[in-house]
């Protein structure tokens, strides 16, 4: 029984219009329903890594099992993956903060940096969960619209800035659009922007370039990271967040000692160290994007868009909700955006094996021609 205390009552009350995470659906609830096996479902709609095969990881898994004892608490292993990075990103280690996922990183440094009355400022469609955390702590989160050809519009965003804006949360390359911004836009936020830009990088393994190096040259930016998407360890969670000493040690002080649990924080170790795998699979999946985005480009009614990410957006004459069931029907999961700026209508589809993606075009023609 919940004792009768106002307080508590109030503090129960603000959070009756929030929603907790619980996905409409996963694979095995699909699975269940038509009948088949959970592996035999096509995931296209979370931008996992679907590059890195399943047995890759069980033989470092296997190995792990062995190695390790979970009755301990993590000790050198935070330092090790450090000083790992240190090396595969020729950085210093005192700018290099590990969180559990990027999600972490993200909801410290909003605690961080904003107290009461202060914002936090970002684009138009863009990944929600900057608004979400920004929100859930009670702050103000104001968006920006991207140009109609989803490049950014800085004029545009500095104009809705004010005295109170701390944050500024740019995705390059962004989700769900695909893009990565050109240096020149964020060099003149980076310049002009009276506050902190985070630049979140998830997906910049399959893009031209990074600005992880300008966090030398710029104080006021960070630099978001993760092993979820080219590493392949989504359900592991580990992100990394790049910055000058001052704002990762202060971000640090904020973070729970044991934040990240033994049997994550070793398996990257032991995935840099393969880091050729690695690289290897990111060239396939940017072969794979080519020849995805040339067949979808050649479906009638359907426009798809270049992409320097690991999935591709995707527009159709048809209605999404419909398209998305018929897929659902036939074991292929994609994302459902509707409308996005001038676009109506909108799919974001995970570049997967040639083998998916010829199954979601086959049934992607097939309804597109109906
Ligand atoms: C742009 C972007 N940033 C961060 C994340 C979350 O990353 P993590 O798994 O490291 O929390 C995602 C996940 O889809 C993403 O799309």
């Amino acid at each position: 029984m919940i004792p009768k205390l106002e307080w508590l009552e109030a503090k129960l009350r603000k959070m009756q219009n929030r929603e907790e995470y619980i996905p409409k659906y996963t694979p095995e609830t699909v699975a269940k329903q038509l009948g088949i096996h959970e592996e035999e479902i096509i995931r296209l709609d979370k931008n996992e890594n679907l590059f890195l095969s399943k047995s890759f990881f069980s033989g470092i898994l296997k190995e792990l099992a062995e190695e390790l004892d979970p009755r301990f608490y993590p000790q050198k292993e935070k330092s090790t993956l450090i000083h790992e990075l240190m090396e595969y990103l020729d950085l210093p280690s005192e700018s290099i903060i590990l969180g559990n996922g990027s999600d972490e990183l993200i909801e410290t440094i909003v605690r961080f940096f904003l107290g009461s009355n202060e914002e936090a400022i970002s684009i138009t469609p863009t990944f929600t969960m900057y608004q979400i955390i920004v929100t859930n702590q009670g702050n103000t989160f104001i968006d920006a619209s991207l140009n109609d050809d989803f490049s950014l519009d800085v004029d545009g965003l500095l104009s809705k800035t004010s005295s109170k804006t701390r944050l500024c949360f740019i995705c390059s390359p962004n989700n769900p659009t695909g893009n990565q911004f050109n240096f020149e836009s964020i060099k003149q936020l980076l310049d002009k922007f009276r506050g902190i830009v985070i630049i979140d990088e998830a997906y910049v393994e399959y893009a031209p370039y990074s600005v992880r190096e300008r966090i030398t040259e710029y104080d006021n930016l960070i630099v978001l990271r993760t092993f979820s998407k080219a590493f392949g360890l989504a359900g592991l969670r580990i992100g990394y967040g790049l910055a000058h000493p001052k704002i990762a040690s202060a971000l640090k002080k904020l973070q729970l000692p044991f934040n990240i649990n033994t049997f994550s924080l070793q398996l990257a170790i032991k995935l840099l160290d393969k880091r050729e795998i690695v690289r290897t699979s990111i060239t396939r999946l940017k072969t794979e994007r080519e020849r995805f985005y040339k067949k979808l480009t050649k479906i009638p009614g359907v426009k798809a868009f270049p992409s320097n990410a690991n999935f591709l957006l995707v527009t159709t004459e048809k209605d999404t909700n419909m398209m998305c069931d018929k897929l659902m029907n036939h074991g292929i999961l994609v994302r459902n955006l509707e409308n996005i700026l001038h676009l109506g209508r909108c799919l974001r589809v995970t570049v997967g094996l040639p083998e998916m993606n010829n199954k979601f075009l086959n049934i992607m023609t097939e309804l597109c021609c109906s």
